[in-house]
């Protein structure tokens, strides 16, 4: 029998396609030339089936998606007490840019904001180590979640490495503080380079599954991320994950989630369901619009307010 829930994912989609607000990001060039017309919705289950509507092969950068993976792989590699010193885990009500420390710790509020996700980045592998060992670790991993070979889009890379000066200036405060100890640059550039990723909605439904799956992939039945980082990850991404719109979304959709500039919402309903959409137009605060209404039809639809 054919399986009603593709349909209902096309319903869904066009439900959320007469919502024109929001725009392209336009701070990195490539972005800003995205077709704003493209949607996709993808829901990976934590029993291996997938279900997916829409422009679902579409490929875009994965942006600030990727903070949660890199933190994870940050809190294996330098052990959670030693990421926990670096980077805190409380709401910092700040953009996603916001040049801020902990007051009291001089720590980044989180690792969701810039200044966390730069510090993430520069645990990965080593402190010491340099920008393509950092590349090759975190594309491995990303790949090894989604199931295929993912790789850099160099003109997204370039387009807004052109223009970091913001991320630049953060990451000196980094320095400064003593909470990064590499080249800023290096640790800035690499950012950069894990936000230029390209996946698709597939991918990240696929990938959010394995948070949802307590880090063993669906599929493959890999633990590819323990336990303990699963919780960490999914904890900041219900806390921090949709920034300065964190608590509107905690009490509309109700489950942990992660957005990108580029227009992907990922989120995650422990034991149950990855899911991910796409729509390039964001708001203020850089979550997709179509994609927050499309993710709070699926709650209200599917029952995934955590509550
Ligand atoms: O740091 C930046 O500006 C981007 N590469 C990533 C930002 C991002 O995706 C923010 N999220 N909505």
């Amino acid at each position: 029998m054919k399986s009603p829930i593709p349909d209902y994912l096309a319903h869904v989609l066009e439900k959320a396609r007469p919502n024109e607000g929001g725009a392209a990001a336009d701070y990195i060039e490539t972005l800003a030339k995205a077709d704003t017309s493209k949607m996709a919705v993808a829901l990976a289950m934590v029993d291996g089936n997938f279900y997916s509507a829409g422009d679902d092969n579409i490929e875009f950068s994965i942006q600030s998606i990727s903070k949660s993976f890199v933190y994870a792989i940050a809190i294996e590699d330098a052990g959670l007490e030693q990421v926990l010193k670096k980077i805190g885990v409380e709401p910092s009500g700040d953009r996603f840019n916001q040049l801020s420390l902990e007051r009291s710790t001089n720590r980044p509020m989180n690792p969701m904001i810039n200044a966390g996700a730069i510090t993430a980045h520069s645990l990965v592998v080593s402190p010491t180590a340099n920008l393509q060992e950092r590349t090759d670790r975190i594309l491995k991993v990303l790949s090894k979640l989604a199931g295929r070979e993912l790789h850099v889009d160099e003109e997204v890379y370039k387009a807004e490495l052109k223009d970091a000066d913001r991320n630049m200036a953060i990451g000196y405060m980094l320095k400064a503080t003593g909470i990064i100890t590499c080249d800023p640059r290096e640790a800035v550039k690499g950012y950069i380079r894990q936000c230029a990723i390209n996946v698709n909605v597939k991918d990240l439904a696929m990938m959010s599954a394995v948070l949802s799956n307590g880090g063993v992939h669906p599929v493959t039945g890999e633990q590819i991320i323990p336990h303990t980082s699963v919780r960490q990850v999914l904890s900041v991404m219900t806390t921090c994950g949709m920034y300065d719109a964190a608590g509107d979304w905690v009490s509309n959709v109700g489950f942990p989630a992660k957005s990108g500039v580029a227009g992907a919402i990922m989120g995650s309903l422990p034991g149950q369901v990855g899911l991910a959409t796409f729509s390039p137009k964001i708001d203020e605060r850089g979550n997709s619009v179509r994609g927050v209404a499309m993710c709070e039809q699926l709650s209200r639809d599917m029952g995934l307010h955590m509550m």
